[in-house]
């Protein structure tokens, strides 16, 4: 019986194509997938764009198409830069799926049906770059949003309210006696701050000023919020309209990924409707910092906008890999990061072209040289360069989310390897004759090669493969198991196949590197 597992990202704004930020948050949920499979679990990873309100229906009108056929044409960009990616998602939610409308409805019925939403008359600003509605306390001294510099729009209209404030108890003994709700710990207090201010949110807009949404049950003239909307996607994507046992096999989601201007959300709204719903709250949110592009804010304005595409015609790579690599190794969950072309560069071919590339193919050219092709066989004097206390660490790093410990591990054992390499000095072994130390010390080093492809696929899934078809093995990386990395040696008498290096040196020199255009 394999336990499931249910990671999500946040779904994105079908109002621009996706850049290396949103790239960030999504291979960080793939990573998460990747290695909860790897160690056996059951694994539901959804992930999708987010096409209702009026952001989306002003971008739409600015191109002159409808909402429907602009969010088409967002969402495809979307779904091929994940593919491109290599995301490996269970499904790929859009809000405009009819299951979604259904569920949005079931959801808005019994919170109404209860009294948690009710009709008043709202008065106040409203913010369309965050889709939320703001208080003048939280504009710049000129009443401006804060994230967005624009001034928000003053509305007065009949709305429905939800009742939030009902809620907060709940909310605040839930974060306090679940420490892992929101990851890492240093976001809690910042959300139990928000809390003292909670007060009930309007839950629906006029079709008058937003017709681009979901209406409310019986009342045509109202349009549901479009948080309300977005936040339940995550019921959606598991079935909770469609298929209830797969539904109560995944819920409720063992980690929500998003990014840290979207927490309030995530974790006071979020856990509200959950609880009025009757609903368990998902175990972890795990709350990611921001990528800039050296330091700027990326934007259209400032144009600096860099699709990850960008990045692998830029450095000629033939695997997006190396970008998925440089995400995770480069910012710790948690952190913001800035990306540049020369860090990329630099700290591509250090860890993978040098470090780890010149380990597989020094060994691979002696497991040639000396022993025509085949992994020699070891006795028992050969030695394991991973122990048992460092491999549990990485794993218990990877569980943590924290991967770009989990990587300095894994490049410390290359590292080892390759230091051990040099103090064995497999030539001069070879020059005195004594094959079976030099057949024990390749043995040691092709296992932990073996090794590291295991434990770094969830990271690097293609070079991973790479690695694992030069060690002659079989089968496909993504099918491996955690306990093989112990418990399935390399067998003596494989053949290994030499090949093309797994990730040539980066070489280009890139006009206006890392600089704004
Ligand atoms: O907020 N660096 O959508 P969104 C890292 N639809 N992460 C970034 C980023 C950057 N530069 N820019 C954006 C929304 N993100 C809502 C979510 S969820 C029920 C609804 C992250 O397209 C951002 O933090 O503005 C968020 O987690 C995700 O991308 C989608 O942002
Ligand atoms: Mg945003």
């Amino acid at each position: 019986m394999t336990r499931p597992f249910y990671v999500t990202t946040a779904i994105y704004y079908a109002n621009a194509a996706p850049h290396i930020g949103h790239a960030y948050e999504v291979i960080g949920a793939d990573v998460i997938a990747r290695f909860q499979k790897l160690i056996g679990k059951n694994v539901f990873f959804l992930t999708g764009t987010d096409e209702h309100g009026i952001k989306v229906e002003k971008t739409a009108a600015k191109h002159n198409m409808t909402p429907k056929d602009y969010v088409d044409h967002i969402s495809h960009a979307f779904q091929e830069t994940w593919q491109y990616l290599n995301i490996d998602y269970s499904r790929f939610i859009r809000t405009t799926d009819q299951d979604h409308y259904d569920v949005v409805s079931r959801l808005w019925n019994i919170l109404y049906d209860q009294g948690d939403i009710y009709k008043a008359t709202y008065t106040g600003l409203y913010c369309a770059g965050c889709e939320t509605f703001t208080a003048p306390r939280d504009l710049t001294p000129d009443g401006l949003c804060p994230h967005h510099l624009t001034k928000p729009d003053p509305v007065e209209e009949e709305n429905y309210f939800f009742r939030l404030s009902k809620y907060k108890q709940q909310i605040q003994d839930h974060i306090q006696s679940h420490p892992e709700f929101i990851l890492p710990e240093f976001r809690r207090n910042e959300v139990l701050n928000q809390l003292e201010e909670l007060e009930d949110i309007s839950v629906s807009r006029s079709r008058r000023s937003v017709s681009w949404g979901i209406p409310v049950p019986n009342d045509p003239e109202q349009v549901i919020y479009v948080w309300i909307d977005a936040l339940s996607n995550y019921l959606t994507g598991i079935g909770w309209s469609t298929d209830e046992a797969q539904f109560e096999q995944y819920w409720p989601a063992d980690v929500h990924v998003i990014g840290k201007d979207i927490l309030r959300f995530h974790a006071l709204y979020w856990p509200a409707m959950l609880f009025a719903a009757k609903l368990p709250l998902p175990k972890s949110i795990l709350v990611h910092g921001f990528i800039t592009v050296a330091e700027t804010k990326i934007s259209k304005s400032i144009g600096n906008v860099i699709a990850p595409q960008d990045l692998v015609q830029r450095f000629e790579l033939d695997t997006v890999d190396p970008v998925r690599y440089y995400m995770m190794a480069s910012t710790g969950f948690g952190q913001d990061g800035s990306y540049t072309d020369e860090e990329f560069k630099n700290r591509i071919n250090a860890d993978l072209a040098n470090n780890l590339g010149n380990l597989l193919n020094r060994t691979l050219n002696m497991v040639n040289k000396y022993f025509n092709g085949e992994v020699p066989k070891a006795d028992q004097d050969a030695i394991s360069l991973l122990s048992q206390e460092t491999l549990n660490h990485i794993r218990e790093l990877y569980t943590q989310y924290q991967f770009n410990d989990a990587i300095q591990q894994i490049m410390d054992l290359v590292d080892q390897s390759n230091k051990y390499i040099n103090d064995a000095e497999p030539w001069a072994l070879f020059k005195e004759e004594k094959l079976q130390e030099l057949a024990n010390v390749l043995y040691t080093v092709l296992d932990a090669l073996r090794q590291v492809a295991i434990l770094i696929s969830p990271i690097t899934p293609t070079i991973s493969q790479r690695i694992w078809e030069q060690l002659g093995c079989q089968n496909e990386i993504q099918k491996a198991d955690f306990r093989w990395i112990f418990g399935l040696p390399l067998p003596a008498g494989q053949r290994i196949s030499l090949g093309t290096p797994i990730l040539p040196r980066l070489e280009s020199e890139i006009v206006g590197a890392g600089k704004k255009k």
